[in-house]
């Protein structure tokens, strides 16, 4: 089992490195995919004008711009990653959209202190921590008085087609994979409402509320099977299976996931059932 230390080490080369530079490629097509979770997400979250707000894991910023939107020139946004690339691209959009009151900041908010905030948010980013308790507790330090949390996050991957579809159809061509550690770091650490609730009070949070977000998702992004193919293979869990396999393997993991999402194409879109948390808490 690898340390804390192991897990982080191995996150922020993959986010910093490879990980992330894939991201921002793909990050048009993910935020046309994920646009109704972030609109579920601020719905949840509601914002108030002037409020100071921190997104964990922001990314590329999809959801941070939103907050920054939502809470106005009196309120400001700290978008926080470990990720330079992300970041960077981040910071291209803020200037493009002409936003003025977001601050990006490439820290690990596991450790680092953070700036008072009113609202902590994050879409899918606080799951990779190698110590969660340890970065809640670290977090919850900067938190107003009754500041309040709302972060959206995966429930299991069985409940989730639009991953598991394109994992099964691949799983034929590849050595079987490790045997998934429950709660481990990872996009599903989070599925679990009992360790949830478990991480957050012993961090100092008051015992979440969770609500149960089901979004069939358009992972072509409106633009057609072919890209769906390739957003499933160059994004997540099938991306890393596929790494190191011979052409011919990956030609023909490619060739049934694409027979296995062609049932779901509607026009130029296909759209997979998705499963997520919003989850709720205020610092106790
Ligand atoms: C699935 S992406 C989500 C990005 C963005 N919130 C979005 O919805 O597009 C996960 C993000 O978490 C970030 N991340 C991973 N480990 C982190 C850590 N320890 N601290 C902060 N961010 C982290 C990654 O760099 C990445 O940007």
């Amino acid at each position: 089992m690898a340390t804390p230390e192991e897990i982080n080490a191995d996150m922020l080369a993959f986010w910093n490195g490879k990980g992330g530079h894939t991201w921002v490629a793909r990050q048009e097509h993910t935020d046309i995919t994920l646009s109704p979770v972030t609109d579920a997400l601020l719905a949840f979250a509601a914002p108030r004008a002037g409020e100071r707000v921190v997104d964990i894991g922001c990314g590329c910023g999809a959801s941070t711009l939103e907050f920054a939107r939502a809470v106005g020139p009196s309120g400001r946004v700290a978008g926080l990653d470990i990720s330079g690339p992300m970041l960077a691209e981040a910071e291209r959009r803020t200037s493009a959209a002409g936003i003025g009151n977001v601050a990006w900041r490439q820290a690990d908010p596991a450790i680092a202190a953070l700036d008072d905030y009113d609202l902590l948010t994050s879409a899918f980013g606080v799951t990779f921590f190698g110590d969660r308790e340890a970065a809640f507790t670290n977090m919850r330090r900067s938190a107003a008085p009754d500041a309040r949390m709302a972060l959206v996050s995966w429930r299991t991957l069985a409940e989730n087609p639009w991953m598991e579809v394109p994992m099964t159809a691949v799983a034929q061509h590849l050595p079987p994979r490790p045997k998934p550690v429950s709660n481990a770091p990872g996009m599903f650490a989070f599925a679990d409402p009992e360790h949830v609730t478990e991480v957050l009070t012993a961090a100092g949070w008051t015992p979440p509320r969770f609500e149960k977000l089901d979004i069939d998702l358009d992972i072509a992004a409106g633009r057609g099977l072919e890209e769906a193919v390739v957003q499933s293979t160059e994004i997540g869990a099938v991306n890393s299976w596929l790494r190191n396999q011979p052409t011919e393997v990956v030609s023909a993991a490619v060739a049934s996931l694409r027979e296995a999402l062609e049932p779901y194409a509607d026009g130029m879109s296909v759209h997979l059932p998705s499963a997520m948390w919003l989850i709720s808490s205020v610092s106790a």
